[in-house]
């Protein structure tokens, strides 16, 4: 039977045992890399850069080029929502009111992917771009009105193309780099796609019978 006192002279022996094997785990955790940098370093970095906002020295792209081209895409969002503005009060005006509704749907959701991306770009220590006299310029869509259901259509399915065109670029410049605009881009890629899809969805039912055209769900 162990005595008190050789009990406790055990209990001292484990944690001076134990303190060294902390350490040594410690420094092989921090060896694999910047990941792993011991807390009062990134303290003392992420301190040193406040300023900065969001993006910490952890940011591994070009945050410039990003910001630039996220003011692309903005662009592209602002010209979508007029266009959709423009065609919802052509079509109320030629007595369409279903598929009026689906154009103000979309020039909603375009609104919120430029809000969207405006706050990202702010994240990233950007301005976002608003300034009308540049938009076109910037814009990756095309501005189009129309005097046919068959023009405002097709226009939109044009510029939604060539918006999807464009997000799966930029996915693609992104790579792994910065995870949330990644995520982001993708969000708002996959709404274009649907947004596509509803057009050409409302071309096919043009060919249809004229009293079953103005069904746009
Ligand atoms: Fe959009
Ligand atoms: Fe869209």
């Amino acid at each position: 039977m162990q005595t008190a006192a050789v009990m406790k002279t055990k209990i001292r022996e484990k944690s001076h045992t134990e303190q060294p094997m902390q350490e040594d785990l410690e420094q092989h955790r921090y060896a694999r890399g910047p990941f792993l940098s011991d807390v009062r370093t990134l303290k003392e970095r992420v301190r040193k850069d406040m300023a900065q906002g969001a993006v910490t020295p952890t940011y591994a792209h070009d945050r410039e080029t990003v910001i630039k081209v996220l003011n692309h895409a903005l662009a592209t969002e602002l010209v979508c929502l007029l266009r959709y503005k423009n065609h919802y009060f052509t079509a109320s005006g030629m007595q369409w009111h279903s598929i009026a509704e689906e154009f103000i749907e979309h020039a909603e959701d375009e609104e919120d992917h430029a809000d969207r991306i405006a706050e990202r770009i702010q994240q990233l220590g950007g301005k976002p771009d608003f300034n009308p006299a540049s938009l076109l310029e910037r814009s990756h869509s095309e501005y189009a009105e129309g005097t046919t259901m068959r023009q405002l259509i097709e226009e939109d399915l044009l510029a939604e193309r060539m918006a999807i065109e464009t997000y799966t670029e930029i996915l693609r410049f992104l790579e792994d780099r910065d995870p949330t605009t990644r995520r982001l881009m993708e969000d708002i890629l996959a709404k274009e796609e649907e947004h596509a899809s509803d057009m050409s969805r409302l071309l096919k039912a043009l060919e249809q019978p004229a009293e079953r055209i103005p069904s746009a769900a």
